[in-house]
């Protein structure tokens, strides 16, 4: 059993968050009580990863149409309550997707019923999207080699979704059927998803895992023999270009370069598919790059650019990998394999 990142309780609205900025040094678990508490927490990547953003958003609306359901003002204030949620954070799609489902349910004056739908739906979901991770874990293994070593980024594992993961998916179910990988994860600088995060989860899976600085990625592939890259997604365009944590650019240029294959795990709620290349990228605070766990790592004041995503084109991608199954990073197989099924 994977840990659990988010607890809703349907009866309390009750919303517990498993502090992601603390790990691994410390699993705690932090009560979020408001509107601004949950903005600070995804902001500040309390709560990461694109899928676990969108339910802990999809729980926050929950408790707060609930909040209220007394208020004349009902249907205003609580699009305004998902517009401000889905500003945390503009790359990462899921989060969107998931609101503005929900708020489609926001008319009418049974305020009462529309927040007991909302809630209803956002269990369902958290739950629902279990069975949609281990789908993508059984897809991935059917094209990366039992026993291969597989290089990863940052961290979409079961903490950045409801199980399972994306692009840690094969490992978890590979590991129930006894089909085991070398996984190379990188640190993933600025934050640390790597070391901090994926390493952490997979250790305590008794996964095997080695952790490389991100400068390391050539050099590894080339010295241990990297077989397949797989990633994560904050947004697939109907295009197949991939927003994914800044540093899945530069994989991809070197398994292109190396003749080895990338993938990109994903469930249907990653796919934006009103959109092409043209993808907002979240620009964050220059003291993530100007320091490392607090401590200051450059000199005060130098100018800084910190892109939390990057933007992968199609014709370096392998195959996208989601519930449907794998297939091409085109136009054409999106539409037939994800067209019509982003709904929550
Ligand atoms: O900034 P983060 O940590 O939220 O970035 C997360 C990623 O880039 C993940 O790869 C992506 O959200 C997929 S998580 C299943």
């Amino acid at each position: 059993m994977t840990v659990q990142n988010i607890r809703f309780d349907v009866s309390t609205n009750e919303l517990i968050l498993l502090d992601q900025t603390l790990l691994p040094h410390e699993a705690r678990y932090v009560t979020i009580e408001t509107l601004e508490e949950a903005e600070h927490a995804i902001e500040t990547l309390q709560v990461r990863g694109a899928p676990a953003i969108a339910y802990f958003g999809a729980f926050v609306l929950a408790k707060e149409a609930e909040r209220l359901v007394d208020d004349p003002d009902f249907t205003r204030r609580l699009e305004i309550v998902g517009r401000r949620l889905i500003a945390t954070r503009p790359t990462a799609v899921n989060l969107q997707n998931v609101i503005e489902s929900l708020l489609e349910l926001n008319s009418g004056d049974d305020f009462e019923q529309i927040a007991g739908e909302i809630k209803r739906r956002a269990v369902a979901l958290y739950e629902r999207d279990v069975d949609t991770y281990r789908s993508i874990g059984e897809h991935a293994l059917t094209v990366l080699p039992s026993g291969g070593n597989v290089l990863t980024i940052c961290n979409a594992g079961a903490i950045a979704t409801s199980r399972y993961g994306t692009a840690l998916a094969p490992f978890y179910v590979g590991k129930e059927r006894g089909v085991t990988f070398n996984v190379f994860a990188c640190e993933t600088r600025p934050l640390l998803q790597g070391a901090r995060l994926t390493v952490w989860e997979l250790d305590q899976a008794d996964i095997d895992v080695t952790l490389i600085t991100d400068n390391m990625a050539a050099w590894t592939i080339q010295a241990k023999g990297v077989d397949a890259i797989i990633v994560g997604a904050d947004r697939i365009t109907r295009t197949g270009h991939v927003a994914n944590k800044i540093g899945t650019l530069q994989l991809a240029v070197l398994a292109n370069h190396y003749g080895i294959p990338f993938y990109v795990a994903a469930p249907h709620s990653t796919f934006d598919l009103m959109a092409d290349d043209a993808i907002e990228i979240e620009e964050r605070d220059a003291k993530e790059v100007t320091h490392i766990g607090g401590q200051p790592t450059a000199p005060v004041g130098i100018t800084v650019f910190n892109p939390a995503f990057d933007v992968t084109p199609p014709e370096l991608i392998t195959g996208l990998i989601t519930e449907a199954g794998v297939f091409e990073a085109n136009e054409t197989a999106i539409t037939h394999h994800v067209g019509g099924t982003i709904h929550v």
